[in-house]
């Protein structure tokens, strides 16, 4: 579990699928990510067993619930994710809209971004974001990463923006 000034950081477990719902079913959230909007609150329990949990299982870290502590709600997830397809880590969030630009990406991430390379001694950390979402592209590089591709990501036939934050460079001049 980590914690910020004004959030934890902790696994999901089952019993959060409805705030996983009501984040994972809002279209503006879904706007540039390009994930499938749930439907139904069953959706949400999935995502929670077949991806969050499976990856802390399987790599001992994943997608983190984010709460903020002054509403005490879990308001998106944060957090280090392994990309078999590409073998490498991934620094991901999504939040309500309601809670978007108060900094709280910037800040549970430079402490993700700690934990990678303190804790997980990650060698490198990515991320990739839609060109045109200049809020997520503006906090990858606010909290480090710099960009280093243009490319295919899921096959939607859209290119992606790559970033990345190499250990040597951790923590970065900002
Ligand atoms: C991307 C997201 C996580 C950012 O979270 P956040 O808590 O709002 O981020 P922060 O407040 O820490 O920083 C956002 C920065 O982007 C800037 N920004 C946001 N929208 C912008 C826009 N349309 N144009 C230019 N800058 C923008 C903000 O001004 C802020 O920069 P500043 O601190 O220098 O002013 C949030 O918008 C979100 O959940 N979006 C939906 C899911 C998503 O797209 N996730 C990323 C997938 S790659």
């Amino acid at each position: 579990m980590l914690q910020t000034k004004r959030t934890s950081l902790r696994p999901f477990t089952i019993t959060d699928y409805p705030a996983v719902f009501e984040f994972g079913s809002n279209p503006e959230v879904a706007k540039y990510t390009g994930d499938a909007l749930l439907q139904d609150p069953q959706e949400a329990k999935d995502i929670i067993t077949n991806i969050f949990e499976s990856d802390y299982k399987k790599y001992g870290y994943g997608r983190w619930a984010t709460v903020y502590k002054p509403d005490n709600k879990v308001i998106g997830f944060a957090g280090l994710k392994y990309l078999p397809e590409f073998d490498e880590v991934d620094i991901g969030f999504r939040f309500l809209p309601q809670y978007w630009n108060k900094g709280i990406a910037t800040e549970v991430s430079l402490e993700i971004i700690k934990y990678g390379f303190e804790t997980l001694k990650l060698q490198r950390i990515i991320g990739i974001a839609d060109p045109l979402n200049l809020g997520s592209c503006k906090v990858l590089q606010k909290i480090g990463l710099q960009f280093y591709k243009s490319d295919d990501y899921n096959g939607d036939g859209k290119n992606y923006n790559y970033y990345q934050l190499q250990k040597e460079n951790y923590p970065p001049k900002v």
